[in-house]
């Protein structure tokens, strides 16, 4: 290595004969030494600055683009369910056996269901849990409305709900489950539905669906049901790890049904 001085170039033994008469000439070379480094770390940290900026920017279009896709998707899913259902409203209205035609109305009305027990979902979008109080509010609004305008009568459901926050994996069968049994209280019972959130202190959470009117059949055992309704409420408990149980509802009058989960 040689080293300039003044101007000089000085051959490595040149120089430290000269470092030796004037030490501040290794200390002035070292240092342009060092900036000379430092200035190379600089232009190559701001290149990877620059690189990673670029790289920024696209994660950030990716994002935006991956939300306008699933808006897109979900708005093409809900359309999908709500062309099911007038399908299938379309062939009960036409049906010439009126067993055929009931059966129709009520795959309708839970395709129906399903495309509302979503849509609240999808407007709470972006998190991996759900309000499930306020969940269970607007998905009963949706339910009372849907289900009045469907019957001519106004089913009237009323939600008493803790504040709890559900992962959404969770809450999108307990709203299958709450829709199975709303359906069933108002085809079976009278009067006001019930839906009740409580939490159970250190047990987790009892979700409940009571009617008045008449009791459950004696011997009822929703295991040994044949009715679609109570093999879904069953197999969805199940799913969530939770547990099943049912008696008469309110001063023993009508029934009511429970899900205890955590
Ligand atoms: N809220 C309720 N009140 C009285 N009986 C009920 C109630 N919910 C369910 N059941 C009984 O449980 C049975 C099974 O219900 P389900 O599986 O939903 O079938 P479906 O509604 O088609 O009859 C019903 O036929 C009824 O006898
Ligand atoms: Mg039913």
């Amino acid at each position: 290595m040689r080293v300039m001085t003044n101007g000089v170039l000085h051959a490595p033994g040149a120089r430290s004969a000269l470092e030796h008469k004037r030490p501040w000439v290794q200390t002035v070379a070292t240092y342009e030494h060092e900036l000379a480094e430092l200035r190379r770390t600089e232009g190559a940290l701001r290149e990877v600055l620059a690189c990673e900026d670029a790289l920024l920017h696209q994660k950030n279009e990716l994002i935006q683009l991956l939300e306008i896709l699933s808006k897109e998707s979900d708005h093409r899913f809900l359309n999908g369910l709500q062309m099911i259902a007038s399908l299938l409203s379309m062939q009960a209205r036409t049906a010439s056996n009126p067993e055929t035609a009931s059966q129709l109305t009520v795959a309708a009305n839970r395709v129906i269901m399903i495309g509302a027990i979503h849509r609240r979902l999808h407007c709470l979008d972006g998190t991996q849990t759900v309000a499930f109080g306020r969940y269970l509010e607007e998905l009963c609004r949706d339910f009372s409305t849907m289900l009045g305008a469907e019957d001519g009568s106004d089913p009237i459901i009323s939600v008493d709900a803790v504040e709890a926050e559900l992962p959404s994996a969770t809450s999108i069968p307990l709203g299958f489950i709450v829709s199975e049994l709303i359906t069933n209280a108002i085809k079976y019972g009278k009067g006001q539905i019930k839906v009740r959130l409580e939490a159970n202190t250190g047990k987790g959470y009892a979700l409940s669906v009571s009617n008045d009117g008449p009791n459950l059949p004696s011997g009822f055992d929703p295991a040994k049901s044949k009715g679609a309704g109570m093999t879904i409420v069953r197999s969805l408990v199940a799913k969530i790890g939770g547990k099943l149980t049912f008696g008469p509802g309110d001063q023993g009058q009508g029934a009511c049904f429970t899900v205890m989960f955590s």
